[in-house]
């Protein structure tokens, strides 16, 4: 492979299941990509060469849990990809000049907290920087993929994105059960329920905003509803026990409306332990989007490991967790080359794979 012209110096903040991947990636195939950094939070990943955390050889770049270590490093762009966000460090990361590509918030920065939106533009300012939020969903199914199909449509009278998803065999227990809530009392679950269940509740009606406001919706407000059905039987997941009784589905909603009329709408039917309630809809794994309007059209999403090749279980999970990675991976040389501020979905330039067939 001849050695590209200029290399972007990115540092990757989390090296969880997405961070992983954003890893295996850079070293695998991004010649143009050079790692100087990784910011890991648990203490027996600091002080580990990079390479090796994520099951490679060593790529000379050693882990650390020092955020000042990251802040003083020269680099492009940030792979930011925490369990949770701190508005304070993104801030700090794009003011000290480094771009930030993220899967974990800012899907549609002028629908978001008016304070955090103005930090960050300042931040953006200081630094001469750009943040863009993306992902699987919120991201490419909730964001890019509806607005693509759109080019097909004359008008539009609905956007509906559909995510039926089976948490049982997702091994971040972490993001399942202490992000998500489940395994807690039914009663906890609500769109103002902990911080967490607010901030996940808040990016996926940015979500509806940005669907919203890039095809003229003129919606007037977004609502998020959740129904939170407990389970029958207790049911161990992985290194957790999910008593009976507790939190074991979520059904979420989230409806952009103009005058009442629900326009843009994201639903998620999430289970954790193999129990289905039998009053949900029952679509097909994944993610069904419907655009009502002429013409109508209907698209399902799945991702698996491989269509052709045998698989197991958590070979398929991962999948899920490489197509959130790449979207934003791919995206780095348009967030770098963007001017100053926030890059929405509905702004860049379409993401394609960098890679690809690999025969440059
Ligand atoms: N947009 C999408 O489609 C999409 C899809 C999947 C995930 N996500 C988001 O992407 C992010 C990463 O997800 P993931 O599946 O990779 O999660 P994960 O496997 O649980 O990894 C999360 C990372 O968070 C770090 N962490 C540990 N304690 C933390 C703390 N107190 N505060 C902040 N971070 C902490 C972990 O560091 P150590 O490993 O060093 O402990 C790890 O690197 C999450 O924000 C998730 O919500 C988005």
């Amino acid at each position: 492979m001849d050695e590209p012209d200029t290399r972007h110096r990115v540092i990757a903040w989390g090296t969880g299941a997405v961070g992983t991947e954003l890893l295996t990636a850079i070293i695998d195939h991004r010649r143009d990509l050079e790692i100087v950094g990784a910011r890991v939070y648990s203490a027996d990943k600091a002080g580990r060469d990079v390479g090796a955390l994520v099951g490679r050889g060593p790529v000379g770049v050693t882990a650390t849990t020092d955020v000042d270590e990251i802040l003083a490093l020269a680099a492009d762009c940030v792979l930011y990809t925490p369990r949770n966000t701190d508005i304070d460090e993104v801030c700090a990361l794009l003011a000290s000049g480094k771009n930030v590509v993220t899967t974990a918030f800012l899907f549609h920065p002028n629908r978001t907290n008016a304070d955090v939106r103005e930090r960050l533009l300042q931040a953006c300012r200081t630094g001469d920087t750009t943040v863009h939020g993306a992902g699987l969903n919120p991201g490419n199914l909730s964001g890019v993929l509806p607005l693509a199909l759109s080019g097909m449509s004359r008008t539009i009278d609905k956007v509906t994105l559909q995510e039926r998803a089976d948490w049982t065999v997702y091994d971040s227990t972490s993001i399942t059960f202490d992000n998500m809530a489940f395994g807690r009392p039914v009663d906890e679950i609500s769109p103002t329920g902990t911080d967490f269940l607010a901030f996940n509740s808040a990016i996926f009606s940015e979500q509806v905003w940005l669907i919203a406001d890039a095809l003229h919706a003129g919606v007037d407000e977004v609502t998020a509803t959740v129904e939170a059905v407990p389970a029958e039987n207790d049911h161990q997941i992985f290194d957790r026990l999910l008593p009976a009784g507790t939190t074991a589905g979520q059904r979420w909603t989230w409806t952009g409306r103009r005058h009442g009329e629900a326009l843009v709408e994201i639903e998620t039917l999430w289970t954790v332990g193999g129990e289905y309630p039998r009053h949900w809809p029952k679509p097909r794994h994944g993610w069904t989007l419907t655009i009502e309007g002429d013409p109508s059209m209907q698209a399902h999403f799945f991702s698996l490991a491989s269509f052709t090749r045998d698989a197991d279980m958590a070979e398929h999970v991962r999948s899920a967790n490489v197509a959130t990675a790449m979207q934003v991976l791919n995206a780095v040389p348009s967030v770098i080359a963007a001017p100053a501020g926030f890059a929405t979905m509905a702004d860049l330039p379409l993401i394609r794979s960098h890679t690809g067939f690999g025969n440059r």
